[in-house]
């Protein structure tokens, strides 16, 4: 059978921190749809390189332009930079990696380097100005093509970007579809369980998908 549910938070869903359903949506914790996680690398006004590990996003397009879609809260570095230089680039680390990216959330200051001080390498990205990360098997350079607020009166902004270059580490160039998944290890967000019945919660972890 079927449950069926409106979208009111209920008096007996626990919440894993205080205002956890105001600041996500309860349906996040209810419904877990993973995401994969990937480092935006952009350029702070000072001129020192960001990371931001990010999982609210999605790529899609057809032959005339392939585009990643971000969901961004408003009031971080990573916002407030791509609305200034209006370019990013979409690193994807893999699973080994995990302690580095969150390295760039401990070391978040204006005055970090966030790639080095997360222990990653920055290169030069070959048409935009934000770095790439050397280490992520992938990076993806993208143009700012519009934004707009998620919905009005809200704290999330969603921006859509065209990638205009793109680098593949060539272990991660391979056809087998299998070899190509034990390569990337790219990191899947689960960010926490919700049962709407019994109303408990649990804590999310991070996930790597195998073809079945
Ligand atoms: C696994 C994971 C996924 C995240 N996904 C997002 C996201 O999709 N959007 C977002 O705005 N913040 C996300 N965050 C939070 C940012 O990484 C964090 O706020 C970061 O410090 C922002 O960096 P910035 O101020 O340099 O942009 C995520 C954090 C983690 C641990």
């Amino acid at each position: 059978m079927r449950h069926e549910f409106g979208i009111e938070a209920q008096a007996h869903f626990q919440e894993a921190w205080p205002n956890a359903y105001s600041i996500f949506s309860w349906l996040e914790y209810a419904i877990s749809i993973p995401y994969p996680t990937y480092l935006i690398t952009t350029l702070k006004e000072n001129g020192k390189p960001n990371a931001c590990w990010h999982s609210w996003g999605c790529f899609s397009g057809t032959g005339q332009g392939y585009y990643a879609l971000l969901v961004l809260n408003e009031g971080g570095h990573t916002y407030a930079n791509i609305l200034r230089t209006r370019e990013w680039c979409i690193n994807l680390p893999t699973l080994d990696q995990k302690a580095q990216c969150e390295e760039t959330i401990a070391r978040n200051d204006m005055e970090n380097d966030e790639i080095a001080d997360a222990g990653f390498t920055a290169e030069p990205a070959r048409i935009i100005h934000s770095p790439r990360i050397a280490e992520c098997l992938v990076a993806m350079e993208c143009r700012l093509e519009w934004h707009w607020p998620l919905f009005e009166g809200g704290s999330q902004h969603v921006f859509a970007g065209k990638i205009v270059h793109v680098a593949l580490d060539e272990r991660v160039c391979d056809a087998d579809p299998q070899l190509r998944l034990e390569k990337l290890r790219t990191m899947y967000n689960l960010i926490g369980t919700l049962d709407p019945l019994s109303g408990e919660t649990q804590p999310g972890s991070l996930g790597i998908v195998r073809l079945v």
